[in-house]
Order: structure tokens, then C-alpha cells, then sequence
């Protein structure tokens, strides 16, 4: 078998670090498969695939197309941009399509927004396309457009949660989708390990001993929920041994989504936090910062399709306060594995975090819950078996089905 898998980002986000578990599973589980990983950008993605034995092209996207997002902005300037990058954009297709020709894949496999469009206006006609979906369609209004039209040009959807799954529907009816969940490495993400120095990589003097660490771990994604994490530090009463970590830096292209440093800084200093927060920066290896913090918090604004950072501090046997929406609730039993907060709401967050930070019997009892079902639910083999028997319904099902496959332009 010969999967092609295309990926717009070269740096490391959710979808690239589920990803990369991805590979890294059906590279042990079918080794003599034959894997290709297409990348819009270059980046540490690029070298992460080769290590697992990927042939990796990158081939990068046109500036205008790179910049592209419907994050933020009105409509108009959505229209405006996508304007501008549709010759860039088309060559681009045209480009991609020569390169899956050389290829030759019996399955291609997208996985991110602009990939999942790029592939099925470039795939050949005769190869299943499987959509590998891991964000709400329904709240980008480009997106939604675009893949209802698309739909019927990709064979399969998985999608990450049962949560995604139903906002897919909603958006792309007939089409199939499967509901797989991520898996993760339960031995990097381990409880014990190396440990980060929180405070050296902030540039804080070291915390006073018995300080409990509570770090969000993220992109700076806008509803990740940053300011909600200093909001909450700043709600605890001041005697609470607490001292928080942001944990991660702005990786994306797209203008308009994240935070800069300046917002975050700036933000802590008017809560006056200044030496009750430190930022780390970005971090390679989050699981050394996860094992360095007593807590972990996931603060998403908006309901988090499924959250990698949940099951990765939970495999560390840490406990975790999540934000209880989206598919991140499909992840955690509340109270016996993680703690759970109203989402955006700073004042629910700040009473557990106080709880979990005078409570050490809790922060334990949580942790080690959390190691077990991780365990139980979220490791490699489980995903390889599920994404393997899906490849094998598909292989070789595009060439009988490509006559009855609708052009694009119906
Ligand atoms: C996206 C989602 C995130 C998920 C990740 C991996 O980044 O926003 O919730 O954990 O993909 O599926």
C-alpha cells in the first residue's frame, strides 16, 4: 500500500503532533508500507517523518496562499484575500497534481484545511481521498463553503471526535465519516523522565520551595485561552503557593489568530503577575515542562475539538483542568481523571485551581487515574488497527469508483 499524505504546516501544531503519532503507529504496524508525506511548509515536521522512515517533498505554498486563513476578519476581506491567491493557488494545484502522479498513491490521505482542498481539486480522479478533519468546519465560513462543494471528491472522513463528527455532518451530508481518536506516545509522555526548568527557560529566579507549578501548555491560538489562565492567576488569593507557566509561543502564518508576545506580557503586567507568570517560550519537548508542572491547564475559549495536551499531561500522570466543551469532554471522566472548569470563565477556573493547589492527595489521586485510562483509550495500537482497517475498505475501491465520482465543476 502507498498512502500519500498531504499537511499544510512544516511546524508543530495539534493536528502536526497527531500526525506525527500517526505515522510513527502505521509505520510499526505495516512496515513494509510504502508512506509519503507532502508538506506546505518546511519545518521540524519534515525531519520528524524521515526519522520514521517517510519520503518527505516539501513543497512549499505560495506566499498569498500561506497567508490565507478565516480565522478572523470579515467576509469581505476573506473575499478579498482569496482573490488575490487564486493564481498562485491554481499553479499550485497544478504543481501538487504532477507530484501525486510521480507519487502514485493507492490512498491519499489530508490533513488540515487547505490540504483537504488542495487535494481534492489535485488528487487523480481514480484515488480515494480520506479527509482527516480535526477542527469544527462549521465556525471557518471559507472552509464550510468549500468542502460541502468538495464533499463528494473525498471517499472518507475521519474526523478526531464524536463532537467534530456531528458538526461535519452538519456541514457535508452524505458524506461518511469515522470518528478515530488521536493516540499518543505513552512512553515519551511518561510520568517519569527529564524535567524542564520552568523557571530558567522563563528567566524568573528560581520559585520558593513547596511553590506549586501550573503551566498552560499551547499554541498561541487566541482561544486557547491565555488571558482566562492569567485572569484565574490572578483571581487566587494571595497567600496560594502558586506560581503559572505559558508554556509554548506563536507558530502560525496566518495573521490575525494568535496572540504576540506583547499581548500576553502586556496583559500580565496589568493583572499585575510579573514575577507570578513566567513564559517559557516555545518548548521542543512538552513533556519535560508537562513532568516539571504540578498542574496542567487547558483553557480553550471556544469548545476544543479534542485536545492533544488533555491526554498528553494525563499520560504524564499529571492533573488536569480542562475546558469542559467540544470533543475535549469525550477525553477525561470528570473529577476521577481531570478536573474540569466552564470554559472562558476565569473565576471557575481559578476555584480549581485552588483546590488542586492545597490538595496534593487530589493532584495524585488524579494522576494516576488519568495514566491508567490513557493507557487504556489512547495508545498507538488501537488507532493503527482502526486507520488500517479503513485504509484496506479503500485500497484500490477509487479505481472501480471512479466513474460514478461527480466532476468537480457538477
Ligand atoms: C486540532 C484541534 C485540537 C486537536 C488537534 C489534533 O489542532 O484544534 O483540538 O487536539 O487538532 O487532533
Amino acid at each position: 500500500m502507498r498512502i500519500a499524505y498531504l499537511n499544510p504546516a512544516g511546524k508543530m501544531g495539534g493536528a502536526e503532533t497527531s500526525l506525527r503519532e500517526l505515522l510513527a503507529c502505521i509505520r510499526a504496524a505495516e512496515p513494509e508500507w510504502d508512506l509519503w508525506l507532502v508538506l506546505g511548509e518546511d519545518g521540524p515536521l519534515a525531519d520528524i517523518a524521515r526519522a520514521l522512515g517517510v519520503r518527505v517533498i516539501v513543497a512549499p505554498f505560495p506566499p498569498s496562499l500561506a497567508r490565507l486563513g478565516d480565522g478572523g476578519g470579515s467576509l469581505a476581506a476573506t473575499g478579498w484575500s482569496v482573490l488575490k491567491a487564486a493564481p498562485a493557488t491554481m499553479s499550485y494545484i497544478r504543481s501538487l497534481a504532477a507530484t501525486l502522479k510521480e507519487i502514485g498513491p493507492d490512498l491519499i490521505h489530508t490533513n488540515g484545511f487547505k490540504m483537504h482542498v488542495l487535494g481534492a481539486c489535485a488528487g487523480p480522479r481514480d484515488v480515494p481521498l480520506m479527509w482527516h478533519i480535526h477542527d469544527y468546519v462549521s465556525m471557518r465560513s471559507l472552509m464550510s463553503r468549500l468542502l460541502r462543494r468538495l464533499r463528494k471528491r473525498c471517499a472518507v472522513a475521519v474526523v478526531n471526535s464524536k463532537s467534530v463528527a456531528r458538526d461535519l455532518e452538519s456541514i457535508c451530508p452524505g458524506l461518511r465519516i469515522v470518528p478515530i481518536y488521536n493516540a499518543i506516545d505513552l512512553r515519551r509522555f511518561a510520568p517519569t523522565g527529564e524535567q524542564l526548568d520552568l523557571d530558567k527557560a522563563s528567566g524568573l529566579a528560581p520559585a520558593a520551595a513547596g511553590t506549586i507549578r501550573a503551566g498552560l501548555v499551547a499554541t498561541f491560538a487566541r482561544w486557547k485561552g491565555h488571558k482566562v489562565f492569567l485572569e484565574a492567576l490572578s483571581q487566587l488569593p494571595a497567600e496560594t503557593p502558586i506560581r503559572g507557566y505559558i508554556v509554548g509561543g506563536p507558530i502560525y502564518q496566518t495573521s490575525g489568530s494568535q496572540w504576540s508576545w506583547p499581548d500576553l506580557r502586556d496583559e500580565a503586567d496589568r493583572l499585575g503577575l510579573a514575577s507570578k507568570v513566567g513564559f517559557t517560550g516555545f518548548v521542543e519537548d512538552t513533556a519535560a515542562a508537562m513532568r516539571a508542572l504540578d498542574i496542567v491547564v487547558h483553557a480553550s475559549t471556544q469548545p476544543e475539538p479534542f485536545g492533544m495536551v488533555i491526554i498528553e499531561a494525563m499520560a504524564c500522570a499529571k492533573p488536569v483542568i480542562a475546558s469542559k466543551a467540544g470533543g475535549a469532554v469525550e477525553l477525561f471522566e470528570e473529577e476521577r481523571t481531570a478536573l474540569a472548569h466552564v470554559p472562558g470563565d476565569a473565576a471557575s477556573l481559578a476555584s480549581q485551581m485552588a483546590r488542586l493547589a492545597l490538595d496534593a492527595s487530589l493532584r495524585t489521586g488524579l494522576g494516576e487515574a488519568a495514566r491508567v485510562a490513557v493507557t487504556r483509550s489512547f495508545d498507538g495500537h488501537r488507532l493503527a488497527s482502526e486507520l488500517t482497517s479503513l485504509y484496506r475498505e479503500y485500497h484500490g475501491a477509487g479505481r472501480e469508483q471512479a466513474d460514478l465520482v461527480p466532476s468537480l465543476n457538477s
